[in-house]
């Protein structure tokens, strides 16, 4: 075990996009343990967008990150010192942690993953995690999908968006995703079975572009980007559409100065539709029974997924901006401490 917790420390709220001078390295002392908690060594972080918010001082859905505080991020690690017989020493365990080596675990905040089913650890922070959660949920729950609807995704060849649209594709969907660049757009369709994929980049009217592959309407759209796209999605519903609202990445830079709202929302009156906001923490006491199923589509070759893993917990910065610019493959993840 190393003697050193390494750790970023979020220390001036970030105007735009986090720049280094927003944070502080520290290197201290790895953190002691008191009963009923358990040392993690964190092998992973999830570079997740949410922790954008939590940088920011109004917060999201959890509360702000104080200055002065470890940045907060899902993790995944193992432990490896503990005073709690139900988390012995070796088990791999997940939940909120920080940008750091060491994070002290107690009950409901880092909990086992089912690591009997025999994935690599980063599974557990994809589709065996909140990532798969959020998707699976956000589907058919809050979306109220049904079998053969037509499905439009956002954010398509991101962690959520690639599983969303390939569960709607599961079901029997006519499933478009959206997505930047010609690559993420042939993954799409030849490895993930998309029907079709529409390059935001370069695409001029988004929104024509989305009647030519739905002319009968949208009858759900999963919204991971927000901004003009959530405007060309809602030009196109169809009768008692649904809008799952599980993100707004295009917005998490611009919380100073957020662009002015889509024009059309009277679409929604006309079609007799409705949007409703996704938060993955009220379904995570059930989550096992998602992943239950999950694990049998990956099991099936039905579920595909990609991360993509930097190394180095001194690069966390500069991998996480990399979400704003796409510049990743799949669920991005940084890798701090070896399996
Ligand atoms: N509600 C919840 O409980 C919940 C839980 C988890 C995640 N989420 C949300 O789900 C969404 C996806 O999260 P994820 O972890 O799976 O990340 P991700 O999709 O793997 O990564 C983010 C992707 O967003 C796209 N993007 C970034 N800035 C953009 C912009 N200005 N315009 C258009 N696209 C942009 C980029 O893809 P391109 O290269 O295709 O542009 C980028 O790769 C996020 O909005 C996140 O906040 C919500």
């Amino acid at each position: 075990m190393a003697d050193q917790n390494r750790q970023w420390l979020l220390t001036s709220r970030p105007q735009g996009q986090p720049k280094t001078s927003d944070f502080e390295w520290r290197v201290d002392d790895v953190p002691s343990i008191e009963d009923g908690q358990y040392l993690v060594r964190v092998l992973y972080a999830a570079m997740d967008p949410a922790i954008r918010g939590w940088m920011d001082p109004s917060g999201n859905y959890m509360d702000p990150i104080p200055l002065g505080s470890p940045v907060r991020s899902v993790v995944l690690g193992r432990v490896v010192e503990s005073k709690n017989p139900d988390y012995p020493e070796g088990m791999i365990v997940s939940g909120l942690g920080a940008w750091s080596d060491y994070v002290v675990g107690f009950p409901g905040m880092l909990g086992p993953v089912p690591a009997e089913w025999g994935h690599d650890f980063t599974t557990y922070l994809h589709p065996l995690g909140a990532v798969g959660a959020t998707a699976y949920y956000g589907l058919f729950e809050v979306a109220e999908y049904k079998d053969g609807e037509n499905l439009l995704v956002s954010g398509a060849a991101g962690g959520v968006g690639s599983l969303v649209g390939q569960m709607g594709k599961i079901k029997g969907s006519k499933v478009v995703g959206i997505a930047g660049g010609p690559e993420k757009c042939a993954w799409l369709t030849d490895e993930l079975g998309f029907d079709a994929a529409i390059d935001y980049r370069a695409t001029e009217d988004l929104s024509a572009a989305i009647a030519e592959h739905f002319p009968d309407g949208v009858d759900v759209y999963f919204e991971n980007v927000g901004g003009p796209m959530l405007e060309a999605a809602i030009d196109n519903l169809g009768q008692k559409a649904r809008i799952a609202i599980c993100g707004m990445i295009s917005q998490y830079n611009e919380s100073d100065n957020p662009p002015p709202g889509p024009h059309n929302l009277w679409r929604l009156l006309v079609t007799r539709s409705r949007m409703e906001g996704l938060l993955v923490s009220d379904y995570m006491h059930r989550a096992m029974d998602g992943y239950a199923e999950m694990n049998e589509w990956i099991k099936s070759g039905q579920l595909k997924f990609s991360v993509d893993v930097r190394e180095g917990l001194e690069n966390a910065i500069d991998t996480f901006n990399l979400l704003f610019t796409g510049a990743h493959d799949g669920k991005l993840l940084l890798k701090i401490g070896d399996e």
